[in-house]
């Protein structure tokens, strides 16, 4: 079976990648390079020691795609190639409104066009806001307070009404939580340009001295200690959980939604505690205040992809502490 990975060479993509090509996928990856680099394509190739097929192209581009998926004749589709940094989101709505709505309607067009009919799309939990009950489920409300989160709930909304007019379609919306961590190998991983705006890779980034200290959004949550809590899971678990998301939609027609996460929720002080602990290293930090748009907690309920994917997280936060900061020292 082969698979069209857009985005294939970006963090959570490259992860899939590997897991696809290690259960026996053939894997074509669409990646137009603009938050990745080419140089993924040949660690793939390393840690599984399989052949991958790589196009440099933008899937806003209609008429490559197109002949992409004549000459490759593709079975389905995991759709991760979206722009994702929440507050350059703010700042410029248009470009993010463009590439991730863009891109999916002409990815969907061309699937269409050649009969491919069978999509895993990454969705986020940014789509549930301030979530009203914890832990979260996928019938909660939904409500978005950013352009990224926005485009995340637009698409997923596009999904649907595709399915309603034709049920030929089978799709997967997958929701992640907080990805975290490596491939153990070091060789793929997230190391993002600049200032990293997520917790882990900032953590990471002063645990190797390029930042003298982490500032720690707020410390009166009502939380365990103050400190927000969020449902890291990690990388290697979640590129799993999209080979369980592609047997489901070869076998079964029709639109469902599913929360991959671990279920647990950890504060930021309990990740930095971990981090120090697992990697023998200081973690300097200082309490500032809330960051705006910041909610005090948010963990998954897995019950659904436990169900009907067969799929549960299995990797603890010791091993995503471990790989996270792996990777960075391999790749300093
Ligand atoms: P990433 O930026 O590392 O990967 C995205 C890849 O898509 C990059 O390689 C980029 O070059 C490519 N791309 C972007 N626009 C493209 C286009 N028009 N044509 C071709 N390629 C294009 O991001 P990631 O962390 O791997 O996230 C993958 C997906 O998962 C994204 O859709 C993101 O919104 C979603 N997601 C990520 C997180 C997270 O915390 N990392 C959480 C929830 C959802
Ligand atoms: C985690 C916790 C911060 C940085 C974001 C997106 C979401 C999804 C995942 C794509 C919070 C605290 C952080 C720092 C800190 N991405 N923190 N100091 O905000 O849960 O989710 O990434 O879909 O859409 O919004 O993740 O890693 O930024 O923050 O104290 O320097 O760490 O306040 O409690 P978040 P995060």
């Amino acid at each position: 079976m082969k698979v069209l990975v857009t985005g294939g060479c970006g963090y959570i993509g490259s992860h899939t990648c590997v897991e696809l090509l290690d259960n026996g996928y053939d894997v074509v990856v669409v990646d137009n390079l603009s938050n990745s680099k080419e140089n993924v394509i040949e660690k793939i190739k390393k840690i599984t020691g399989k052949k991958i097929k790589f196009y440099k192209e933008d899937i806003c581009n209609k008429n490559k795609l197109d002949e992409i998926f004549s000459k490759e004749k593709i079975d389905a589709v995991i759709h991760f190639a979206g722009f994702k940094a929440v507050g350059e989101s703010v700042k410029k709505p248009l470009m993010y409104y463009r590439n991730n709505l863009d891109s999916t309607i002409t990815l969907l067009e061309v699937m269409n066009k050649h009969n491919c009919k069978k999509i895993v799309f990454s969705s986020s939990a940014t789509v549930y806001g301030s979530p009203k009950k914890l832990p979260i489920t996928e019938d909660s409300s939904l409500h978005t307070t950013n352009p990224y989160g926005t485009t995340k709930l637009m698409i997923e909304m596009i999904l649907n009404d595709l399915y309603i007019s034709d049920n030929d379609w089978s799709i997967a919306i997958l929701r992640y939580f907080n990805p975290i961590g490596a491939h153990k190998s070091g060789l793929i991983g997230e190391d993002p340009n600049g200032i990293p705006n997520n917790l882990m890779p900032y953590i990471v980034k002063v645990a190797t001295k390029e930042l003298k200290e982490l500032s720690v959004f707020g410390n009166d949550y009502d939380t365990i200690d103050g400190t927000g809590v969020r449902d890291y899971i990690h990388v290697v678990d979640l590129a799993k959980g999209h080979i369980k998301a592609i047997e489901k939609v070869s076998k079964d027609k029709g639109i469902d939604t599913y929360n991959l996460g671990t279920g647990n929720g950890y504060s930021v002080l309990q990740i930095i505690n971990t981090f120090k602990e697992v990697n023998k290293v200081d973690v300097p930090y200082k309490i500032v205040e809330r960051r705006d748009g910041d909610i005090a907690s948010c963990y998954a309920s897995c019950e659904k992809a436990k169900k009907l994917l067969n799929w549960e997280a299995k990797l603890d936060i010791y091993e995503m502490c471990r790989d996270s900061y792996n990777y960075v020292k391999k790749n300093k």
